[in-house]
């Protein structure tokens, strides 16, 4: 009998395979060749921001050992790279004069990705602004999207010749709400006006940018923004549930998605948020810029999101703890959508990650197709999946990750089922290439399919990694 390979649930050709980080994560090397601070380094250098004070001063020293994290990509096969670039890097001065030491390191690291036949996909905002455009009034002064488009120019004009995807932001809900209204990210604002002022100069950013980037890249480059999506689900049919859960919709997807993909906000957005905002931010002549055409949308999807209707037990509930008030990025951490009195995000039933956060893949194939039915036309491809667990180191020195394996596995499979469906997905990052500063949690939550030693800095494949190597070279799952 000779032996055959088990049968493969195959992806389309030319289905990008990769991993994904970002900047402050991983780069440590934070005051080398002309960096400025960043408003992470400052946050996370303020006492109780983050999970045992720890800070991205090291990090994972990618700055210095980039050579071995391409190497390391390329012995797993990888054929994309997603990373972010530090805006402080740049344009120390968040505007005016361009750093070239701090380019020139982005320059080296996408020569090398290419030496090893791995597609760079470059991010430009992945929540680091500079300090000093902090102190200018950060992303509620709204000429720091002027500021943007000056760096993105500044970065394409550098790497267009050799990077073909350039992504303006990623996951601007964290940077508006997580930054703004619930303040467990930098800047640590707590104003829920506030949140939707950001959200809208965030998206005037993303618009102001890609017009930049069109005017700067070859005809070939593509351009896009990653979002989190969350696929909203009301707690019951009950018609107050299923508005609540509509709200959060709005509120989370439709705010970033509609200007971006169709030039305007949602009306019933606007009604639902006028006790909190007269939305005055929004000037005559943003929404053309907003909706300038993209190429390409990113999808970062890790969970569900369970919503109801408010009532009085919530309410009480609520005002005691916020136990009632968690929302799926932040864990158990109390968060408030702007608006709470519209609706209540729920927790959900397990399985859980080390995050606490509900494991459902069949959840993101419904995502995509519900994205992909209600804004056709523009191909997806989804830049962030993964899961942090509480990963022991063997005996044998590796860590033995069945669960994360697991959950990609699923995810994975969602996804190809959605692609079956007619969804154009084109390729999938897994998040993250090494265990990294996980903003508000530290080094305490490992998402990596490497293993860091953060002692020592010694990165040691996890069998995800091993795993995730088979499904490329496989170009599918075996079934
Ligand atoms: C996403 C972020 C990424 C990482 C993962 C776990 O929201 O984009 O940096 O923190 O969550």
């Amino acid at each position: 009998m000779t032996a055959t390979n088990p049968p493969v649930r195959a992806f389309p050709d030319g289905f990008v395979w990769g991993s994904a980080t970002s900047s402050y994560q991983i780069e440590g090397s934070v005051d080398v060749d002309g960096r400025s601070p960043s408003i992470w380094d400052v946050f996370s250098h303020t006492p109780g921001r983050v999970v045992g004070g720890d800070t991205g001063d090291v990090a994972v020293e990618h700055y210095q050992r980039y050579r071995d994290d391409v190497a390391l990509m390329s012995e797993l096969g990888l054929r994309g790279y997603r990373f972010s670039i530090a805006w402080s890097r740049v344009l120390p001065g968040g505007t005016g004069a361009v750093n070239e030491a701090g380019l020139d390191f982005y320059s080296r690291l996408v020569d090398e990705l290419l030496a090893h036949n791995v597609d760079p996909l470059v991010t430009l905002y992945h929540w680091d602004l500079p300090q000093v455009l902090e102190e200018k009034g950060g992303w509620l002064n709204r000429d720091v999207a002027g500021y943007f488009a000056e760096y993105a120019a500044a970065v394409a004009g550098r790497l267009g010749d050799r990077v073909t995807t350039f992504t303006t932001h990623n996951e601007p809900w964290c940077a508006a709400y997580l930054g703004y209204a619930t303040g467990v990210h930098a800047p640590g604002h707590t104003n829920n006006a506030e949140s939707l002022a950001v959200a809208h100069h965030l998206n005037l950013a993303h618009g102001e940018a890609v017009g930049a980037l069109r005017d700067t890249l070859p005809a070939t480059g593509q351009v896009s923004i990653t979002l989190n999506l969350q696929n909203v689900r009301p707690v019951s049919d009950s018609a107050a549930d299923v508005a609540a859960a509509a709200h959060v919709e709005r509120l989370s997807n439709d705010i970033f998605l509609d200007p971006i993909l169709r030039g305007h906000y949602p009306e019933e957005l606007i009604r639902e948020t006028s006790h909190i905002t007269d939305w005055s931010f929004v000037h005559d002549g943003d929404l053309e810029q907003i909706s300038r055409p993209i190429d390409i949308l990113g999808v970062n999807y890790y969970s569900p999101a369970l919503v109801a209707a408010p009532t009085d037990d919530l309410r009480t509930r609520a005002a005691a703890g916020g136990e009632w008030i968690n929302d799926p990025q932040s864990g158990d951490r109390p968060s408030l959508w702007p608006g709470t009195d519209l609706a209540y995000a729920l927790p959900q039933e397990g399985p859980y990650t080390a995050m606490g956060w509900r494991v459902e893949a069949d959840s993101l194939r419904e995502l995509l197709e519900r994205v992909h039915a209600d804004y056709p036309g523009i191909p997806l491809i989804v830049t962030e999946n993964g899961a942090a667990y509480d990963d022991q180191v063997g005996s044998d020195g590796v860590v033995h990750d069945d669960d994360r394996i697991a959950y990609f596995d699923g995810h994975i499979g969602a996804i190809l089922d959605a692609v079956t469906a007619g969804v154009p997905v084109t390729g999938y990052f897994a998040w993250s290439l090494l265990d990294n500063f996980e903003w508000a949690w530290g080094y305490s939550k490992r998402f990596g399919i490497v293993h860091v030693d953060f002692d020592t800095q010694q990165r040691t494949p996890k069998d995800s990694a091993h795993w995730y190597s088979k499904v490329i070279a496989a170009n599918g799952l075996s079934s």
